[in-house]
């Protein structure tokens, strides 16, 4: 066993320090791109200033001959963008395929300066973390790195499921974790054909109406239930209680816009900080959702104010307010600003509902 007094020395001599906190940088929507794809590699520097995450893809979605091409497109957009403060991350193959070596061999030196983040496929367990995390610390320690490469595992084999407590822990590296809900869904042999969303099948149905009102011939209503809840709510405990960051994954139905943004703001709701976007459409869905709506941060900023040193309790419009709900707000109030400090624009919005809500 690995000595807690060592948990944060680098895994190779020479590699930088391990961070202590992973760092709150707004990651609302994480836009992923075919670096190989020449169209869609050109469009990424009018795109960065609309994402907080650009993600390079080399897994699945990229055929098995076109590997190398989107590695080394990835090396060469990287090297030809500048990003701003808008994060770059990479998805890197599977552990378990023949080229995630030459992924990881290949950034780590040529582009790991621009590098925020690895997101590592199908993890299964706190092993997998353990392999890419000294890895990346010998070829960072080789390259002569300044600052770790953080490490995402995406949430997508029921193993997975099962140990995610323990992947969230794994290492100091660990920056979040993704519901990725259509390898999930082959792996636990869920009958779905989708990437992500509901499934009209799924579904509770209201009990038959008394006979006075038509007994079993009445209609029954029928209400649709989310298939991802239990998952989702699992990922986002254990995110909370190893100080890392969860999110949803992909929305596969570019179309249907309304149900994307249902499923967006479930996540959200239940602690997720951001989702995957896979079509411009989706970058203004998860910017809506994953920002806290002006009136909720108007409230929050309000009941903070009054909260004083944020105990005891006061009433509000009504609403009993105490350290409980105090915390909740802050928990909306430090998103809001850590969110206006990168969006002048939503900055502005939050401020004028603040003053809204003073002058009320
Ligand atoms: C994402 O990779 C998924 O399998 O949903
Ligand atoms: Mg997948």
């Amino acid at each position: 066993m690995r000595s807690a007094k060592d948990f944060f020395r680098p895994l190779a001599v020479g590699a930088p320090a391990p961070v202590r906190e992973v760092p709150l940088r707004p990651s609302r929507m994480i836009h992923f791109f075919d670096p190989g794809n020449e169209k869609m590699a050109a469009k990424v520097p009018s795109l960065a200033p609309q994402v907080d995450v650009l993600l390079g893809n080399l897994e699945d979605a990229v055929p098995a001959d076109r590997k190398e091409a989107a590695r080394l497109g990835l090396v060469k957009t990287a090297r030809a963008t500048d990003f701003g403060d808008t994060q770059l991350w990479t998805r890197i193959n599977s552990l378990d395929s023949p080229w995630v070596l030459d992924d990881l061999l290949t950034l780590v030196p040529e582009i790991g300066d621009k590098l925020d983040v690895v997101m590592v496929p199908k993890v299964e367990g706190a092993q997998d973390i353990h392999y890419v995390d000294r890895l990346l610390a010998q070829l960072e320690a080789k390259a002569g790195l300044g600052r770790p490469i953080l490490v995402h595992a995406i949430l997508e084999t029921a193993t997975g499921v099962a140990n995610v407590e323990e992947i969230a822990g794994a290492s100091p590296r660990m920056q979040g974790i993704s519901l990725g809900p259509a390898d999930l869904a082959a792996s636990r042999r869920m009958k779905t054909t989708r990437v992500g969303g509901g499934h009209p099948g799924y579904l509770v149905r209201a009990d038959p109406a008394p006979a006075a009102d038509g007994g079993a011939d009445a209609p029954r209503p029928t209400f649709q239930q989310d298939l991802w809840h239990y998952t989702i709510a699992r990922m986002v405990d254990a995110c909370a209680a190893h100080g890392i960051l969860p999110y949803y994954g992909p929305f596969g139905d570019i179309q249907d816009v309304t149900a994307c943004e249902d499923q967006f703001r479930n996540a959200f709701l239940l602690g997720c900080v951001g989702a995957w976007s896979l079509h411009p459409a989706q970058i203004a869905i998860a910017k809506r959702v994953f920002s806290p709506s002006p009136q909720d941060v108007a409230w929050a900023r309000r009941v903070i104010a009054a909260m004083g040193d944020g105990t005891g309790a006061v009433m509000i419009d009504g609403k009993m307010q105490d350290d409980a709900t105090y915390k909740q707000c802050l928990v909306v109030a430090d998103l809001a600003d850590a969110l206006a400090a990168r969006d002048p624009e939503l900055a502005e919005v939050y401020a004028a509902a603040t003053r809204e809500e003073d002058a009320r």
